[in-house]
């Protein structure tokens, strides 16, 4: 995923410098080219060779080291990097990076690099709220550094508060969201829905479906990793919500209709992957329906809004939308039917009769019909049936 990208770590004195092995690791493990740059004072808490070892390039310290390939001096390696990352970044080096100086490999490398840079501050509440401290902050902001907000708990001092360096996973989402796939849709609104719909019939019992949300949510991550802003209302499902992605959770079908037109007109691409149930009780029980033995009860059910349908008939120009089918027959004849009926862009078509397709799996089998084509891919990823889907709607 990462091969052929340069990734530099800068790391600085503070405790949290030991989570930074993990973080390396789980770089080089992606196929990126990881250089680590410690200042001296890192040393005192993680030696270099741990990292040596985990990235097999020469851990950085001193910039008048002469024991080094010329390819990774501090100018060459600021050429080459794709992101910088300064994780844990302490309040002095917060401080140097701020204020133009350079006194050590480090800062000297971050000053000469032009590629995005992300700084992870991590250090003691009351360092941290520090006005000076949050002035270098905003001053590095203004320099197009980001700042990755500390998380806030116990930290290794005994204070609790701001201040704690987040994961190394987490700090390996901001790597990803950067250089992990081309931003070929930066400036874009995507739209997706994703997962079931639950509708009560009484406090106990709901009318639903098998959808996960697992497709939709490899299309909400895959846009987000592709520059979009991406927002994701979901029904109820079991998997963590992808960072950087706008998450609305909805229960019901009329709450998932009130969420997306509610939020339709602006977005340029609107993908509808939940699997909203089709009908829903026209009451809803206010207790716990009881049956007699032998006895049974009815339910009246009314059709739930169609949402595609909305959206199609409320598309505006440059807009595009993409529904999902599942069929068990004639899977290309109703696709085609739906798109045109429903006024959409795109249909990805299921074969519920497929092995490998459909609601639970890790995989999935569809064909991308659209007004002039009917592209059918083999089995594939959700990951990568959903960078599949966008490059079909980038096309
Ligand atoms: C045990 C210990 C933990 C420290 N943790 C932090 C920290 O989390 N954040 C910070 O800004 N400074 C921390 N410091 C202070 C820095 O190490 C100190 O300011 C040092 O000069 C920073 O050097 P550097 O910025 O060149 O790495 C800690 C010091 C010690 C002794």
């Amino acid at each position: 995923m990462l091969k052929g990208k340069c990734v530099v770590l800068g790391v600085t004195g503070s405790i949290a410098a030991y989570k930074i092995a993990n973080l390396a690791s789980a770089l080089v493990k992606l196929g990126a080219d990881v250089n680590v740059i410690m200042t001296k004072n890192a040393t005192n808490f993680i030696n270099p060779i741990t990292f040596e070892t985990l990235t097999s390039n020469k851990c950085l310290v001193d910039t008048f080291d002469r024991n080094f390939q010329f390819n990774v001096e501090h100018v060459a390696l600021a050429k080459r990097a794709d992101i910088f990352m300064v994780a844990p970044a302490s309040a002095n080096v917060i401080g140097k990076m701020a204020h133009g100086i350079a006194d050590d490999m480090l800062t000297t490398t971050i000053l000469a690099a032009k590629c995005k840079k992300l700084v992870s501050p991590a250090m003691n509440t009351n360092m941290f709220e520090n006005p000076i401290v949050q002035d270098n902050l905003q001053t590095l902001k203004k320099y197009g550094f980001e700042i990755i907000e500390p998380a806030s708990g116990y930290l290794a001092c005994g204070d609790t508060g701001a201040g704690k360096m987040p994961d190394p996973e987490v700090l390996l989402q901001y790597i990803l969201r950067e250089i992990s796939h081309e931003h070929d849709l930066t400036g874009k609104k995507v739209l997706v829905t994703a997962g079931p719909t639950a509708e009560a019939i009484d406090p106990v019992r709901f009318i639903t479906n098998h959808s996960t949300g697992k497709m939709g949510y490899a299309i909400a991550k895959a846009a987000m990793e592709r520059g979009a802003e991406v927002t994701l209302v979901s029904g109820p499902v079991n998997i963590t919500p992808p960072m950087f992605v706008d998450v609305v959770n909805i229960t019901s079908a009329a709450e998932m209709a009130d969420a997306v037109k509610s939020r339709a007109g602006e977005c340029d691409i609107i993908i509808k992957s939940a699997a909203v149930a089709d009908y829903r009780p026209t009451t809803v029980a206010t207790e716990k329906i009881k049956k007699k033995d032998g006895e049974g009860s009815t339910i009246e059910l009314e059709r739930t809004e169609d949402i595609l349908s909305y959206l199609g008939s409320h598309k505006r120009d440059g807009q595009f939308i993409c529904g999902f089918s599942m069929e068990t027959e004639n899977m290309l004849e109703n696709s085609q039917k739906k798109l045109k009926k429903k006024n959409v862009d795109m249909i990805v078509a299921n074969n519920l009769r497929t092995a490998g397709a459909g609601f639970g799996t890790d995989t999935n089998v569809v064909t991308l019909i659209t007004a002039d084509s009917a592209d059918e891919l083999p089995k594939m990823s959700k990951e990568d049936v959903a960078h599949a889907i966008l490059d079909k709607i980038i096309k």
